[in-house]
């Protein structure tokens, strides 16, 4: 049997096919599309500063970006090589910082105040993940949101895999197909080390409800939520309970 003291997600590894895969996945297709629905509905001169913790590749920072093009952006992953793919993807003229940092610590340094943080399929993976939202909470800017996305259910690697070979058939014929799949071997196996670590307790596991209670607690109101990614997390748009309070008085 495998030990799993030492058992840990290599991100870089990760990184190598990150984005071919994740792109060939509908559910994260339709991620990206609804997270654009929800940043949409924040009014667009309101955002001027945004932060993507948990960035990786920058999918998500990168694809608001186009939406607040005016705004400037932090993408802040604690794997290099993930912010190198970002790299790639940004376009001269953009203001777009890559920071190699730890979520929390990141947080907790003294820095800006964001008007939009996002965060997505990273708190779960956290040593902190409740900790981390209370740091969010305290570098959120008078009036700005956090849009939070979050892996709450154990992942079923073969369903998944399911899923993406049967839309990779689909758009491109079976053997690119399998091409497609050999090369994001890696990424599979690290999908079975996250899975293996949901499991024993290392990554956050929860409920819908308890996601939503963690928000709260962390000093938001919750404005939106829903179960997205087949059913397996959790996305919601949030502002700070205290100036809904204030609002009230
Ligand atoms: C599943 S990926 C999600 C990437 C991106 N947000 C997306 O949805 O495409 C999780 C990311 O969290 C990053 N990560 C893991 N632990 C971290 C930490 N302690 N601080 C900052 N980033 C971390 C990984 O490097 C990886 O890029």
């Amino acid at each position: 049997m495998q030990s799993l003291e030492h058992t840990y997600v290599d991100w870089s590894n990760y990184s190598r096919s990150y984005d071919e895969v994740i792109h060939c996945n509908p559910a994260y297709r339709d991620l990206l599309e609804q997270a654009r629905r929800e940043w949409r509905s924040i009014p667009t001169d309101s955002v001027t500063r945004i932060l993507d913790l948990g960035a990786g590749t920058g999918n998500f920072g990168l694809h608001a970006l186009e939406d607040f093009p005016e705004a400037s952006l932090d993408l802040v992953d604690a794997d290099l090589r993930m912010l190198h793919q970002a790299r790639h993807k940004t376009s001269p003229g953009q203001k777009v910082r890559l920071l190699v940092n730890g979520a929390k610590e990141y947080l907790e340094k003294d820095g800006p105040s964001y008007s939009l943080i996002l965060c997505f399929h990273c708190l779960y993976t956290l040593p902190d993940p409740k900790g981390t939202l209370k740091a969010m909470r305290q570098r959120l800017a008078p009036g700005g949101s956090v849009l939070l996305c979050d892996l709450g259910r154990v992942l079923d690697v073969g369903k998944w895999r399911g899923i993406i070979f049967g839309d990779l058939v689909r758009q491109r014929g079976l053997p690119q197909a399998l091409q497609v799949l050999w090369r994001a071997r890696d990424f599979t196996s690290q999908n079975q080390t996250i899975a293996q670590l949901q499991r024993n307790g290392t990554f956050w596991i929860h409920s819908h409800e308890e996601f939503l209670s963690a928000v709260e607690e962390a000093g938001f109101e919750v404005r939106e939520h829903r179960i997205v990614f087949e059913g397996d997390s959790d996305l919601v748009l949030a502002t700070s309970a205290d100036e809904v309070t204030g609002l009230v008085n």
